[in-house]
């Protein structure tokens, strides 16, 4: 049995529709109705939080893996929205006695910046609980998602701009989340490993935000550049929606962390499969996002 953590997000839908075909799978959801049609049914269902221990207890019970994947939760603290919402998770995977987890985390281990580099620091101090509980546990190390993009893709229609703090010359992988939902499937369905580990999940080549522009201009058909915001102006913007004060601080941090290299120079794996390229990205997922009328576009 293998059981998928928040199945209605941008990876975990993809992961369900992979795995569905191959065996018994049960998935922990607030609301089954958002469920995509074709999976009621053919899954086992557990409703709840998988923040919430009681869930996860009959969520784990019985089962041999978990995709594991924390919810973006800008009201709490970096370590409360990633540690604190797993350790009911880690306490049942130890005491439930589950074989393998494969969570969702980010890039940057062992590299200098990785303790002060905010909500990747804090979601790599989540992978070293799950990682104590006992289990074999592979982290899926991701860079920033192409699919973060589709925030901006108003800004894009409207005025040809897309904004982030980095340096417009700084290169860095990416990834697609089709990408980290098939290294999930792969890790989950084919359980031979063992121990603790970290597995890069990278788009085919690193791009700066100067190389994005250009192949959204060339994919969209239409001019599109980068604005760089500085990290005080990103800061006042999350303050002004309402963030907590220290999640908006683990972003600022986290941010400037890559600005400085946090993701640069880790090696790409031969991968089972190719690698989403940003151009396919571009013509697939975001050309039809921001060519729609504004209010069609949903980000998911
Ligand atoms: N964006 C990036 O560049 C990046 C880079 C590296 C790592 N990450 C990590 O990737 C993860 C985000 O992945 P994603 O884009 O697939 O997420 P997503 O699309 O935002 O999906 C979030 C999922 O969590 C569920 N959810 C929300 N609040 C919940 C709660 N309180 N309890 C239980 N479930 C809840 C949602 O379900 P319902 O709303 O349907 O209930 C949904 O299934 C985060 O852990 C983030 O740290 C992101």
């Amino acid at each position: 049995m293998i059981v998928i953590t928040a199945p209605t997000g941008n990876i975990g839908r993809r992961l369900l529709s992979l795995l569905v075909a191959h065996g018994e799978v049960r998935v922990v959801v607030r609301d089954p109705a958002r469920l995509p049609e074709a999976v009621r049914g053919r899954v086992e269902v557990i409703i709840g939080s998988h923040g919430d221990a009681a869930t996860v207890e009959r969520a784990f019970t019985g089962a041999d893996a978990v995709f594991w994947l924390v919810p973006p939760d800008a009201s709490a603290t970096p370590d409360e929205a990633f540690s604190g919402f797993t350790r009911p998770a880690a306490r049942a995977f130890a005491a439930l006695g589950v074989g393998h987890v494969v969570g969702v985390s980010a890039l940057g281990r062992g590299t200098p910046l990785a303790d002060r580099a905010g909500l990747v620091t804090a979601s790599l101090a989540m992978d070293d609980l799950i990682a104590g509980s006992g289990v074999a546990y592979r982290a899926l190390a991701c860079p920033s998602f192409y699919e973060n993009l589709l925030e901006e893709a108003g800004s894009i229609r409207e005025d040809g701009v897309f904004t982030d703090t980095v340096a417009a010359d700084r290169p860095a992988p990416l990834v697609a989340v089709a990408d980290i939902a098939a290294a999930a499937a792969g890790l989950l369905l084919d359980r031979s490993w063992t121990g603790v580990g970290s597995v890069p999940v990278l788009g085919p080549q690193d791009l700066s935000p100067d190389d994005l522009a250009r192949i959204m201009t060339e994919e969209l058909g239409r001019p599109v550049r980068y604005r760089r915001q500085s990290l005080d102006e990103l800061r006042s913007t999350l303050l002004g929606h309402g963030l907590d004060e220290a999640f908006a601080e683990g972003v600022v941090d986290m941010k400037r962390a890559k600005d400085q290299g946090l993701d640069a120079g880790v090696d790409r794996a031969p991968q089972a499969a190719p690698a989403t390229g940003f151009a396919q990205w571009c013509a697939r997922t975001l050309k039809p996002a921001v060519l729609a009328a504004p209010e069609a576009v949903d980000a998911r």
